[in-house]
């Protein structure tokens, strides 16, 4: 069974590892030269814990490579994926399709009679159909299927969540592909994880559906959140006792500074668009990006007004730029929207991240970047968690005292309780309950 992943960006390459996991021969291509140089040197792009490690296991026993050449690939592959970006596009927020589009006419000049193609790019309800149609018309005598196999990896725990995933979605239309899915997905029976095998449009609604439920369950909780603060309640005990009822779940009922990532926010803006369009408008979800674009200003808004009078020429320190923990990704992380709003009022922001300097410098000009947390708290006037990265979950208070020149500490994440701090001199405010004296 020889396997084709197109792109090799976050879903590609781990999908592609971890199907070489599976023992399937994989080849993933991607157009960007220095990226397969980098991946045939055994250097992974992307931070993911354990990748490097499955990836180097499986190109030293020969079931994984890496190349430009499309042709070559697709032309000896049994099943192709496509997992290339889906961007919003400006304007209406919809998906972008050219490079999904770019690639069906390529795998089309390139496969087999008998070849499954396989949409794992996040697309909009009706794209299978349209990729089918281009492969069709470039080669009308061409027998091969189409399907649609969503992903739900986590940034962080993605090779987790490919090996033991809550259930598989895979779209078809003809026994093929049926066939084929089930084959590649043999390894996880064992495990009795759930093949949900329906249509291509369903499958490619229950992508969408189900980031833009739990992009709305977090929203749910930011917003009953600022209504314990309010009213002296603490969200975490609300969210313990709604989750235990089962129809709700305890998961993904953090309360924190919004969501961020290279999913909810594109997804919802993308699902909301595709409602307007076929004018079965999504109320709620429009309701939450927009609650969750507020969300982002009203953190930074929050900062401020604990530095009141003295923003201009104040020093705040960040921990935490990446979207989450265990992951450099930066995209739509609330960082990128608070600080520059800190900046526009005269403050100096000193941040560290574990893993995000890289990939933020270029985004977050003006800032300084620090080694530790730490040092991160030399001199600030409010030391904010922004992200709960666990090595700020253990933060030496008698250290953090010392160095800040303020006493404030914002937990945007909630994650020390308010016993933690007694004795530390620090005036705690996290999320979602009243702030401490400590
Ligand atoms: C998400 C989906 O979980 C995954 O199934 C999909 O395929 C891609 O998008 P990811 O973006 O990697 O994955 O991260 P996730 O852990 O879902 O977090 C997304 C955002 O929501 C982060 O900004 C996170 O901080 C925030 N979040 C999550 C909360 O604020 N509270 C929560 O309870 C959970």
């Amino acid at each position: 069974m020889r396997i084709v992943m197109i792109g090799t960006g976050y879903v590609g390459l781990v999908s592609g590892v971890c199907f070489s996991e599976f023992g399937f021969d994989v080849t993933c291509v991607d157009v960007d030269e220095k990226k397969i140089e980098r991946l045939n040197a055994g250097e992974v792009p992307i931070f993911e814990p354990g990748l490097d490690a499955l990836m180097q296991r499986n190109t030293a026993g020969g079931r994984l490579a890496f190349t430009t050449d499309l042709a070559t690939a697709a032309g000896e592959a049994d099943v192709v994926f496509v997992a290339v970006g889906t961007p919003s596009r400006r304007g209406d927020g919809e998906a972008d399709l050219t490079y999904v589009e770019a690639a069906a006419r390529q795998i089309a000049a390139a496969i087999r009679p008998g070849t499954v193609v396989v949409i794992k790019s996040t697309v909009v309800v009706g794209t299978c159909r349209r990729v089918r149609d281009i492969i069709r018309a470039a080669r009308p005598d061409l027998d091969f299927s189409i399907a649609s196999n969503p992903e739900f990896l986590r940034e962080g725990a993605a090779i987790e969540d490919f090996m033991r995933p809550n259930r598989v979605i895979c779209g078809v239309d003809d026994e093929r592909a049926e066939q084929m899915l089930r084959r590649l997905y043999r390894p996880l029976y064992l495990r009795e994880t759930p093949m949900v095998m329906t249509t291509l449009e369903n499958a490619e609604l229950i992508k969408y559906a189900a980031n833009a439920f739990l992009a709305m369950k977090i929203t749910f909780i930011n917003e009953v959140s600022d209504l314990c603060e309010k009213v002296g309640g603490n969200v975490q005990e609300v969210a313990r006792g709604i989750g235990l009822d089962h129809r709700i779940g305890g998961k993904f009922l953090h309360a924190g500074p919004g969501y961020g990532g290279s999913c909810f926010p594109k997804d919802t803006k993308a699902f909301a668009s595709t409602g307007r369009r076929h004018e079965a408008p999504q109320t709620l979800i429009e309701q939450v990006i927009a609650v969750n674009d507020n969300r982002k200003r009203a953190m930074a808004e929050r900062i401020l007004a604990e530095l009141g009078d003295g923003a201009k020429g104040a020093t705040v320190g960040i921990l935490g730029i990446a979207f989450k923990p265990n992951t450099d990704d930066v995209r739509d992380a609330p960082s990128l929207e608070i600080i520059p709003m800190l900046q526009a009022k005269g403050v100096s922001v000193r941040a560290h991240d574990p893993e995000a300097r890289e990939t933020a410098s270029p985004l977050l000009p003006g800032i300084t970047w620090c080694e530790s947390a730490y040092e991160a708290a030399d001199g600030a006037d409010i030391l904010v968690i922004l992200t709960e990265w666990n090595e700020y979950r253990v933060l030496d208070f008698a250290e953090v005292t010392a160095r800040m020149k303020g006493r404030t500490l914002m937990d945007l994440r909630a994650i020390y309780k308010d016993d933690d701090m007694a004795g530390t001199g620090l005036r705690y405010v996290p999320v979602g309950r009243k702030p401490v004296e400590g």
